[in-house]
């Protein structure tokens, strides 16, 4: 555990059935007379548009509405939504999505007020200046995209994907309404909830993991496994909607005070090459990872055990990081998660491209509490291709 830790928040988060309505509020806040409301064609066609849209013309306003961020967008496509907006007026950004609609927001927003961002995303300290003000009103219980610092983007000619991080990307405010998650669909719920999940558990046992990220992620744990097998059973269960949307608000919350670690950095290479989509590819790699760590991790893990377990109790507690283990190899299974990259694509002969690129990963790698070795790596990759 380091020393001195700190935890950063949006600026202001309003929760609840019904929240929506505190567009309005923010507006007046900000003084908005231009607003950009984004989604994806996803979200637009199933109608969860109409809300956010209502509210804000209600103000008088007329939104640009932009409905077409892609899925898991690349660098090129900031370009192209760049230049849309660049030539008009924006006072507010709203994104209503997931991950990708927040991560394309966040990134605009910075743009917008930092004139040279655009020519290089990855350019080192090039956002100095604060963002366009920008809520983030999240309809998957996934990223935690709504609380932390980065936006992530595909680098297409390297297969590579990448995490541009400031602080200026926190978003200023947060709706986390339930009825914005309720139509997301059981396979989506499945994969974007484990992804909160793994920001959980991979903070909670980062090097970097301190008190104020133990608190939120054994909450977040608590609420995302007491409720995700019924929010994907029963997708219209608002109970079950709402643990799952402030779990992974919390679970977002540990990341700009922890950090993930070998969940996702073995994750990087299914997505930047075999475009695995982000919670799908951490889903899969969860269990095993998980179990790699298992003997550095068995205080933790106990910790996990009375949150993820009903039947803990009848246990005993030295079994209980075991027990964790395969909770989580179960829970997969219960939700459809598969067990193999084979399906994707992903070939034998391919190991040692996913081995190399993983371990380029060093940012996370090394918050991971056991270090994996090169051979570890291989392992994992390994028993993913062989089933
Ligand atoms: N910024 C961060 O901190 C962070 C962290 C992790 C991942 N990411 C990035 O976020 C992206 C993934 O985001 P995601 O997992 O939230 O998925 P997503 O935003 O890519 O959405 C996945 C699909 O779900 C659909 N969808 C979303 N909400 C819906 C709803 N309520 N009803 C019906 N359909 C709905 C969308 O239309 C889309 O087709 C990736 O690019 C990933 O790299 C960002
Ligand atoms: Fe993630």
């Amino acid at each position: 555990m380091s020393d001195i830790y700190s935890i950063k928040f949006p600026r202001k988060v309003f929760s609840g059935d019904g929240s929506l309505s505190e567009l309005q509020t923010i507006i007046r806040d900000v003084k908005a007379s231009s607003v950009c409301l984004m989604t994806d064609e996803g979200i637009f066609g199933c109608g969860l548009l109409d809300g956010p849209l209502s509210y804000i013309e209600e103000t008088g306003i007329k939104p640009m509405v932009i409905h077409d961020i892609p899925r898991e967008p690349s660098a090129y496509a900031v370009q192209d939504y760049y230049k849309r907006l660049s030539g008009e007026k924006t006072d507010l950004i709203v994104a209503v999505g997931g991950g990708s609609v927040i991560d394309m927001a966040k990134i605009l927003s910075v743009a917008l007020t930092n004139e040279d961002l655009i020519e290089d995303l990855r350019r080192p300290n090039a956002i100095t200046k604060p963002s366009v003000p920008m809520v983030a009103v999240p309809t998957t219980s996934g990223t935690g995209a709504e609380a932390t610092a980065n936006a992530i983007f595909l680098y297409p000619e390297e297969d590579l994907k990448v995490g541009i991080i400031s602080e200026y990307m926190i978003p200023d405010y947060v709706i986390l309404d339930v009825s914005m998650t309720c139509k997301l669909p059981p396979a989506l719920t499945a994969s974007t909830g484990v992804d909160a999940l793994c920001h959980a558990m991979e903070s909670y046992i980062s090097i970097l993991s301190n008190p104020f990220c133990k608190m939120l992620s054994l909450e977040a744990i608590r609420l995302i496994c007491g409720s995700i097998e019924t929010a994907y059973n029963d997708g219209g269960n608002r109970q079950a909607r709402e643990d799952m949307q402030l779990g992974a608000f919390y679970a977002g919350l540990c990341l700009t005070t922890s950090s993930t670690v070998a969940v996702h950095a073995l994750s990087y290479p299914l997505g930047g090459k075999y475009h695995i989509p982000h919670g799908v590819s951490n889903a899969i790699l969860l269990p095993y990872v998980m179990r790699e760590n298992l003997e550095c991790c068995r205080e933790a893990y106990t910790e996990f055990a009375p949150l993820m377990l009903s039947n803990a109790e009848q246990i005993p507690k030295a079994q209980w990081p075991q027990a964790v283990v395969d909770y989580l190899f179960s829970l997969m299974r219960t939700l459809g998660i598969p067990d193999s990259l084979r399906e994707f694509g992903v070939h034998p002969e391919d190991l040692d491209y996913l081995t190399d690129n993983a371990v380029k990963v060093e940012r996370l790698l090394l918050k991971n509490p056991k270090k994996l070795s090169k051979e570890d790596i291989k392992g994992i990759y390994q028993q993913l291709l062989q089933n």
